[in-house]
């Protein structure tokens, strides 16, 4: 049973396997596990715990303020954050001790300021843009960058100790972009090496590349999503990755309606006998897509089941047809998959989406609990 209305309970166990699965995956490669987006939703602080448990070396983030709570809570490995918008706190960050991943030429000015603001040396991780066309450097900033680069490490006002890159398709194996983009990398490299720059750690492959794409693997991989146990290939067999989260409620009432009753906001389900309907105490206000009405898949009372009706702000009712319910039912929208009930995977092809979306989305309200179930 839940130990509220509704929980998200975590499984940091599997986070910590998962990760280690990953590291024998990656063998000649440290892992940075990426806990951005509190976690990808599962609680930031805890998930990079489990991670670190699991043998994960580096720590990533999207943004430096993430950085810096890990910081607060005492965990002192190195931490990448590689979203870097004006104002960022960068003097923090270099107080911190915080690897800053450059995606733009004038980052590496603002950086020395900070080093020198801070008196300490900055560390950096410059960033290539080999082809994704979202953040980095492109193929024509990157010479000036580097040397821009090289030039405050001589000055000793920073320390690039990472060079790396994100693929574009490498979730789409074969895609021709992944070997140019790995080429393109390559050269990047050189580049940098030519410029006299060292960097402890080259790193390209998230989850999808970790798991199928060995000549990325560099120094450093990056799982993000595989570490939470989702494949970033669906249907990816012999991952042996356990997911993490279970979004489960306890069933609020059942009541019995009339054959031909209109359902929940708008009337969208009518039922087509008299039937027991469950109301379950989750809703879009809790991240639980509106679009999964009439469509979102949960096991109520033990059988898989579909959201009967519009998914209101807080709630949304299932019809379990002449099936009674005890009085600690509980609904359970996806989970590991081990008893029958749906996974993130199986929200995500619902609703056209990715698994990322269906667990990062989950919102405050619905507490997380931590063990596993
Ligand atoms: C730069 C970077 N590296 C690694 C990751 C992890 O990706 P995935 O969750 O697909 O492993 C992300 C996630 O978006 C990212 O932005």
């Amino acid at each position: 049973m839940p130990s509220s209305f509704a929980e998200a309970r975590v499984d940091l166990g599997a986070i910590s396997e998962n990760t280690a699965a990953l590291a024998r995956r990656a063998p000649g490669a440290g892992v940075m596990g990426v806990v951005k987006a509190d976690g990808y939703g599962h609680g930031m602080l805890p998930a990079a715990r489990a991670m670190l448990a699991g043998g994960a070396e580096w720590l990533g983030t999207a943004f430096i303020e993430e950085a810096l709570e890990l910081r607060g809570a005492g965990i002192s490995c190195p931490v990448v954050a590689w979203i870097l918008p004006p104002h960022a706190p960068l003097s923090a960050a270099v107080a911190a001790d915080i690897d800053l991943g450059v995606s733009t030429p004038g980052l590496v000015a603002d950086i020395r300021t900070a080093a020198a603001e801070t008196g300490r040396r900055a560390r950096v991780h410059l960033k290539a843009d080999t082809g994704l066309n979202r953040g980095g450097l492109t193929a024509e900033q990157w010479p000036e960058t580097v040397a821009a680069a090289a030039r405050a490490e001589a000055d000793g006002l920073i320390r690039v100790t990472g060079v790396f890159s994100h693929f574009a398709c490498a979730d789409e194996p074969g895609h021709p972009s992944i070997a140019a983009q790995t080429s393109a990398f390559h050269e990047a490299l050189e580049i940098a090496g030519k410029a006299g720059l060292e960097p402890e750690v080259r790193h390209l492959a998230n989850s999808a590349a970790t798991l199928t794409l060995p000549e990325t693997h560099f120094d450093l991989v990056r799982p993000g999503i595989a570490s939470y146990g989702l494949s970033p290939i669906p249907g990816l067999a012999g991952t042996g990755l356990r997911p993490a989260m279970t979004l489960r409620a306890a069933v609020a009432l059942v009541k019995r309606v009339p054959a031909g009753s209109g359902v929940s906001y708008g009337h969208r389900y009518t039922t087509d006998r008299a039937a027991n309907l469950a109301l379950v105490p989750l809703g879009y206000g809790d991240g639980v897509p509106r679009a999964a009405t009439n469509s979102g898949p949960v096991q109520v009372g033990g059988r898989r089941r579909t959201v009967s009706g519009t998914v209101c702000m807080d709630q949304f009712m299932v019809d379990i047809g002449d099936d009674t319910l005890g009085a600690d039912a509980e609904a359970v929208l996806f989970g590991p998959g081990d008893d029958g009930e749906p996974t993130a995977q199986d929200w995500a092809d619902v609703l056209g989406t990715i698994p990322y979306e269906i667990v990062t989305r989950i919102s405050p309200r619905v507490p997380r609990v931590y063990g596993a179930r």
